[in-house]
């Protein structure tokens, strides 16, 4: 870069820092729309372990625009963050003597899983167990906080949001997933009400707010869509044959494959706001493991009206396409800027990412809209 090119960039930072008065840069209409919107999935867990609140502080000090919990319920119907209702992956309860009673076998969502269930607890007994990191092999340097963190609600997520919106001056959005959602109907906890209530109860309110409601299902993003105005996205499984547990058992169940025609997204886009697909719907990869063709997934989703918003972006080698590693070690980072790079050529509008500080890297100062 030239001595001219460098002058000009700081003349344009210059008009926007004269433009944007310090105090409220939230308000400044200089400042361009956050694109690709950088979505701190499960929070920051490339670093820290999922779903703890030092997960969501580092990603949204990084500058994430949104922090992402999964949300499960307990057996008295509090909403807390945690990938599954299984609590053996990603906490210590299995060092806890007073629960070995309570491990059991459970089918949640077609599949038996052996350990202890989030509906078997109160959430003042969760509040005893504390996080350990679900995947020690791949993450190592996060299976040294094992025991940090405790297992947070959605209530404690939303005043972490609100707080460092004061101290970041700008908006923090929170991405929620309804997790497991007819599993959860079909014992007697549903959560949509929950959610909206809670949400609506923080003042969190219509198209503006900075929240999307997310769900591997579609009733309830259709039943949602009857509760609440707040942004609905619609995920789509990496395997296209599967459906959606609602859909399952319905003579005209859909399959995730059928929601990713133009036909499909155009239905879709009359309940959500936005689209989630596994990557691979963007652009699948070939049979050496490197990123293949684009698909027309996202300009058949933006015909709709749909935002497309991808999962997950991860670091490791082991996550990336093969033209992407960097060495032999499967738990080594490799060039997750390069794949990026190629799906933001496909057009998406934003992606979640372990590593949020890397997608953030790629973007010019921007506010959230
Ligand atoms: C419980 O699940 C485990 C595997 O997860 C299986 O080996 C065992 O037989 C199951 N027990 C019962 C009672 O079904
Ligand atoms: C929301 O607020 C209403 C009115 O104060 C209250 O009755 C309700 O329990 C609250 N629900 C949640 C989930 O916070």
């Amino acid at each position: 870069m030239g001595h001219q090119a460098m002058g000009w960039i700081l003349l344009a930072g210059l008009a926007i820092t004269a433009a944007a008065p310090a105090t409220d840069s939230i308000s400044s209409d200089n400042i361009i729309e956050c694109k690709p919107l950088v979505i701190g999935h499960r929070g920051a867990p490339g670093y820290v372990p999922e779903h703890t609140l030092g997960s969501y502080a580092l990603a949204i000090t990084m500058g994430a625009d949104y922090i992402e919990p999964d949300l499960v319920i307990t057996k008295d119907g509090k909403l807390i963050a945690r990938h599954d209702n299984e609590l053996g992956f990603t906490t210590d309860v299995s060092e806890h003597p007073e629960f070995a009673s309570r491990r059991r076998n459970q089918t949640v969502d077609g599949n038996e899983i052996n350990g202890w269930f989030t509906e078997d607890f109160t959430l003042e007994e969760i509040k005893t167990l504390r996080a350990i990191e679900r995947i020690p092999d791949i993450r190592p340097g996060n299976a040294r906080l094992n025991g940090a963190y405790t297992v947070p609600t959605l209530q404690e997520i939303i005043d972490l949001a609100k707080s460092l919106q004061v101290s970041q001056q700008r908006v923090i959005g929170i991405y929620p997933e309804i997790k497991h959602s007819t599993y959860f109907k079909n014992i007697g906890l549903p959560m949509e009400q929950l959610v909206v209530d809670t949400l609506h109860n923080n003042s969190y309110k219509g198209r503006d707010a900075p929240i999307y409601i997310q769900s591997f299902e579609v009733g309830n993003l259709k039943e949602l869509k009857g509760m609440t105005d707040l942004r609905l996205l619609q995920l789509y499984e990496s395997d296209k044959s599967l459906k959606p547990f609602d859909q399952v058992g319905l003579s005209n169940g859909l399959t995730y494959g059928d929601m990713s025609t133009p036909e499909g997204l155009k239905e879709v886009a009359t309940y959500a706001y936005a689209v989630g697909p596994d990557k691979s719907y963007i652009i699948p990869r070939d049979s050496n493991n490197h990123l293949g063709t684009p698909t027309s997934f996202v300009q058949d989703a933006h015909a709709a009206g749909l935002k497309v918003h991808p999962y997950t972006f991860r670091a490791e080698n082991t996550f990336l396409p093969s033209e992407y590693r960097n060495g032999d070690s499967p738990n080594a980072m490799g060039d997750l800027s390069s794949e990026i790079r190629a799906y933001l050529e496909a057009g998406i509008d934003g992606l979640f990412s372990d590593q949020p500080d890397i997608p953030l890297r790629l973007r010019d100062p921007c506010k959230l809209q």
